[in-house]
């Protein structure tokens, strides 16, 4: 081995020249490529790093240390090139006027809540005010709690008014909020006065109906609980929602298989029209024995709210798909 190919013979000229070779660079791209000439995989000094194990022993551990040094040295160098760069250019852009220092700096941008969000926290604070608590449920719901318990068995008809996402296991992502009652009153005895908000999924998709949407379910069981209740609830609700007292709400006969009688719930609005706003009725006597809960003894009422169609009137807005689009731009309007 000729002494001139040692690697620390080669050592002096290579950093000379790395040291050189930045110093000319004028852009940090250049000074990238200058950088893996040197200290790259296959850069000059890792070549140096490489070669030690054809030294003798005796001699690796000096050499290795200078190498290092040299590294060491070129990396501090590469550091003040950037450096030095990036002050040019700011130089560069100043005398430009590229770049406008009086202008106010950019801060780190505040988030806001979704407008469903505000509307569902404006729902829980005004029934907390009514003495209701609030409950929780999954969304993936087993078929006990999202149709058998609801007095809806496995071949009632009632179960394809509702088209349902069956996810695996004979689980569905939930169709209603109404489950919560069940789980609600499979733990706590009565008396029970809940409301329940969540997501609820069906296949459905247009201006007014989207195939995840929300719900609020609405639970109050005692001993005289009645549909004058049901009425004087929602009613009130609806006012202070709206803050207005003139909200006109209509109570249309209808059936679902977990209240008896069950009724829809439309509230007046513009000039003349009616929008249903939600199911309701008295809690059927088997909704309460299929959670032990005894119905010669206790009675109630239930609801079911969309509440997207809470947020569509209170905003204004007349695409419910809007809401789940995401688009910042539109949703920091609410904020
Ligand atoms: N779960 C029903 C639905 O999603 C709405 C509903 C109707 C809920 C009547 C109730 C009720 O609690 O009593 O269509």
């Amino acid at each position: 081995m000729s002494p001139t190919s040692t690697p620390v013979a080669d050592l002096d000229r290579i950093v000379g020249e790395a040291l050189a070779a930045f110093d000319a660079c004028r852009d940090p791209a250049a000074l990238e490529n200058a950088k893996a000439a040197y200290l790259g995989k296959a850069g000059a000094l890792t070549a140096q790093l490489k070669a030690l194990g054809a030294l003798p022993a005796a001699a690796r551990p000096a050499a290795g240390a200078r190498i290092n040094d040299a590294k060491a040295a070129l990396e501090a160098a590469l550091a003040r090139r950037r450096e030095s760069l990036a002050e040019e250019r700011l130089a560069a852009d100043l005398a430009a006027q590229a770049l406008d220092v009086s202008l106010p700096g950019r801060g780190p941008g505040r988030g806001t809540l979704h407008p469903i969000t505000l509307t569902m926290q404006r729902v829980e604070t005004l029934f907390r005010s009514l003495g209701f608590a609030v409950a929780d449920g999954p969304e993936i719901e087993d078929d006990f709690h999202n149709f058998t318990a609801l007095n809806t068995p496995e071949n009632h008809p009632a179960r394809s008014m509702q088209d349902t996402f069956y996810v695996d296991g004979g689980l569905v992502l939930r169709t209603h909020t109404s489950p919560i009652q069940v789980r609600w009153m499979e733990r706590h005895p009565p008396p029970v006065k809940i409301i329940a908000p969540g997501r609820v999924y069906r296949v459905d998709s247009d201006a007014t109906h989207s195939p995840m949407f929300h719900q609020v379910e609405g639970l109050w069981i005692d001993e005289t609980v009645s549909f004058a209740d049901l009425k004087g609830v929602i009613t009130e609700f609806l006012r202070r929602f709206f803050e207005r007292d003139d909200v006109a709400v209509r109570f249309r006969p209808s059936f679902f298989p977990f209240v008896e009688p069950g009724a829809e719930i439309d509230m007046a609005f513009g000039d003349g029209g009616w929008l249903e706003l939600a199911g309701a009725g008295q809690v059927h006597p088997n909704v309460l024995t299929a959670v032990g809960i005894d119905p010669q003894r206790w009675q109630g009422f239930a609801f079911g709210m969309g509440y997207d169609r809470l947020a569509m009137l209170r905003y204004g807005v007349s695409d419910l798909r809007l809401f789940f689009e995401n688009d910042l731009r539109w949703l920091r309007q609410f904020a």
